[in-house]
């Protein structure tokens, strides 16, 4: 079984982000997000991986290599502009093959992994298996319709009007028989191939698609709110760890880990909260839930529930919170109680 990521598309909900990375960088508890999609396909037992990249392809090579860093291999295919789910399973034909396959979408974040449901695939092989999960507002998602029985009815990407709460997960099991549905039909409305399209079709045709509820914890992280939402879970988990410095006059409390070559001076860390390698933390108040990347600065700064980017600074600054600073970004205030969605190597000063 192979494995296929996509990790192409433009990521305009998470602007300004998106102008300067990929989102699938994004990291979740300092690791990108795709980082964890690798893991869990490994884990999942698969590890002959093909990702789809577009405009940031050599981001993504820089960051993931050949994949040998996690125990897999990675083939990268070159996707030309997002047209879609389906354009990704046609452009990847010939590293497929007839091999029967999982596509994962790269922003998907599930840290609870697919190994379960690999297993329920394997183990009976319709053409298409789908995870579902149960949100508050379908219209944000691909949808699937169940009949009294639990068959899957139909399928229908981001209906205005929702006929089940029940949101398609980032995570499709395939057979071969999906290329056929991908060669069949016609671009959407959008002008993009569906794969919500080529997996009706397959119903249509009479083939068996199945559609079992995700019982773990999944997000799609497509906007500011579910990488924090994301990174509070994930942050949940931490288990303490300091391979740097901490002075007398710092005080840790709760789950911490502290990166090695990290500095804390002189300031309260309240856990959940990891500082990465070589960030200097003086003089402040951090967490909980917040995660600060690698060769920051955080300095006179109460910063809470945020995700900090390598090699930010943030100076003087009150009252952080629900925030997502970038990569090399300096922030220098002395206003309060302000929420920041900050892109990378922005510079940002405000007076009281
Ligand atoms: O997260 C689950 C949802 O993902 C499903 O419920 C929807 O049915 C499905 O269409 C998808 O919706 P999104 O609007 O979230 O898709 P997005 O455009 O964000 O693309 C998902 C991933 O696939 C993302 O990592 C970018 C990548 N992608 C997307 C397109 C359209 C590509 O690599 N190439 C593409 O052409």
């Amino acid at each position: 079984m192979k494995a296929l990521v996509l990790s192409g598309g433009s990521g305009t909900r998470l602007r300004p982000f998106s102008y300067s990375m990929p989102k699938q960088l994004i990291p979740i508890a300092n690791k990108p997000v795709l980082e964890y999609v690798l893991e869990s396909i490994r884990d999942a037992g698969i590890t002959d991986i093909g990702i789809v990249v577009g405009d940031w392809a050599s981001a993504i090579d820089e960051a993931i290599g050949d994949g040998s860093r996690l125990g897999v291999r990675v083939t990268y295919i070159r996707q030309d502009e997002p047209r879609g789910l389906g354009h990704c399973v046609a452009i990847a034909r010939d590293f497929l093959g007839d091999d029967d396959f999982v596509m994962y979408l790269g922003d998907n974040f599930l840290p609870d992994g697919i190994l379960r449901s690999t297993e329920e695939f394997t183990a009976r092989r319709p053409a298409a298996q789908v995870l579902v999960y149960k949100v508050a507002d379908p219209r944000q998602f691909g949808i699937v319709e169940l009949d009294q029985h639990g068959n899957v009815r139909g399928l229908v990407e981001k209906p205005e009007q929702p006929v089940s709460d029940l949101a398609v997960v980032g995570v499709y099991f395939f057979t071969s028989a999906i290329h056929d549905a991908v060669d069949a039909i016609p671009p959407s409305a959008r002008g993009e191939l569906e794969i919500t399209d080529a997996i009706q079709w397959l119903l249509t045709n009479g083939a068996e698609v199945r559609a079992i509820e995700y019982q773990g914890y999944w997000k799609d992280t497509g906007r500011t709110e579910d990488v924090l939402e994301c990174n509070r879970h994930q942050l949940g988990a931490l288990r303490s760890a300091n391979l740097g410095d901490v002075d007398d006059a710092s005080e840790l409390v709760g789950q911490v880990v502290i990166g090695p070559g990290a500095r804390v001076l002189r300031s309260r860390i309240e856990g959940p909260v990891v500082v990465g390698a070589n960030t200097v933390v003086e003089a402040s108040n951090i967490g909980p839930y917040t995660a600060i990347g690698e060769n920051c600065l955080v300095r006179t700064t109460n910063l809470g529930d945020s995700i900090v980017l390598d090699g930010a600074s943030i100076s003087d600054v009150p009252g952080l919170r629900g925030s997502l600073i970038g990569r090399s970004a300096t922030i220098r205030s002395r206003a309060t109680g302000r929420r920041m969605v900050v892109g990378d190597d922005a510079w940002i000063e405000l007076a009281a």
